[in-house]
């Protein structure tokens, strides 16, 4: 019995000391102390013994069994420290691996150009506006004086939904909406948005650009305020150096009618490729509104005057961002849009 009891401590000690896992040592345990382990087994058979024999066997029994628990218990703590620094180890973080840089997105040229022109006009007191893509014909042509056989309502230039309703080929008609809502000036209002035309595409043209409008009506509104607001944006937008020019032009919504031109904010008036030369780029078409665009709206164009104008967005994004080709505005090629953060 004896040597069966230094056995069992001899063999099991070793293995304890060599398990490496929870899992082992708990296997190990079962097989020494558990139920049907072999030191149990043995303590059992303790009733056998001679009453000679029972107090030095019961003393190494006890013995053994203390130092089987303690090497248990010993292991124990070990393992749960190596597991603490696998775990460790298998979570560590490389804090000197280069980062993941996430892609940050940018506004479109256009939208920048919208943003930058809504900002002036704000500054001045005016609200930005909309109006439907879908428009009635009559609102798009008829209200804004334009002849009832002009070219620009032919089905080649415009197009129809039905019969009286066109994708709007300007953002004048804005200007008719606005009026008809609101027959009691002061009205400031800068309208951008989209406009349709039945054009061929290339470099320079679409059948979808950009428009913005700008309308004020109120008492005593004169040229001299059309050229003072004119002037003040093209200094905000294109460079406070930036000298305008007004010429006589003829639209059937405004009269006197004017084309403005602002001095090249590329070459500052030398003369480059992108104003051909001139030193001047055109930028808008203006002018006092027709009094029966005032009248037709409900407006009493014998008390009230005022001004309107309209620009080409996707024209003046191109020029200010040296932007050689319309279609690339429309492509959403990110190495494009990219560029513009
Ligand atoms: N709607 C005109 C166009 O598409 C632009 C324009 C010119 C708008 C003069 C105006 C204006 O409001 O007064 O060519």
């Amino acid at each position: 019995m004896k040597e069966q009891l230094m056995a069992v401590k001899e063999t099991f000690v070793e293995e304890i000391k060599r398990a490496d896992s929870s899992d082992k040592l708990e296997e190990i345990r079962v097989r020494v102390s558990g139920k049907k382990g072999a030191l149990t087994l043995l303590l059992r058979d303790m009733g056998k013994l001679s009453k000679e024999e029972r107090p030095a066997v019961g003393k190494l029994a006890n013995e053994v069994r203390e130092a089987i628990e303690n090497t248990l218990a010993d292991q124990k703590e070990r393992i749960i420290e190596m597991e603490h620094e696998r775990q460790f180890e298998l979570e560590a973080i490389d804090i000197t691996l280069p980062g993941k840089k996430p892609d940050i997105g940018s506004h479109h040229p256009l939208n920048i150009v919208i943003k930058d022109l809504s900002d002036i006009f704000i500054g001045l007191g005016f609200s930005v506006e909309e109006g439907p893509e879908i428009e009635w014909a009559e609102y798009n042509f008829d209200h804004l004086n334009i002849p009832k056989d002009h070219t620009s309502r032919d089905h080649q230039d415009t197009f129809y939904v039905d019969d009286d309703k066109v994708l709007r080929t300007q953002t004048s008609p804005i200007q008719i909406r606005t009026m008809m809502k609101s027959q009691t000036p002061p009205i400031r209002i800068l309208a951008p948005g989209r406009v349709y035309r039945s054009d061929e595409i290339d470099a320079t043209h679409s059948p979808v650009f950009h428009q913005a409008e700008g309308l004020v009506i109120d008492e005593n509104i004169t040229m001299s305020d059309l050229k003072g607001t004119l002037d003040l944006f093209a200094k905000e937008m294109f460079g406070s150096d930036t000298k305008t020019k007004f010429r006589p032009h003829q639209f059937y919504f405004t009269e006197p009618s004017a084309e403005m031109d602002v001095t090249c904010f590329i070459c500052h008036g030398k003369g480059c490729r992108v104003c051909q030369n001139t030193g001047w780029i055109e930028i808008l078409g203006c002018g006092m509104v027709h009094p029966n665009v005032l009248e037709v709206c409900g407006i009493d164009s014998a008390k009230y005057s005022g001004f309107a104008f309209g620009m080409g967005l996707d024209r003046i994004a191109m020029i200010k961002y040296g932007i050689s080709d319309l279609r690339l505005m429309f492509e959403n090629d990110i190495r494009f849009l990219k560029q513009f953060r």
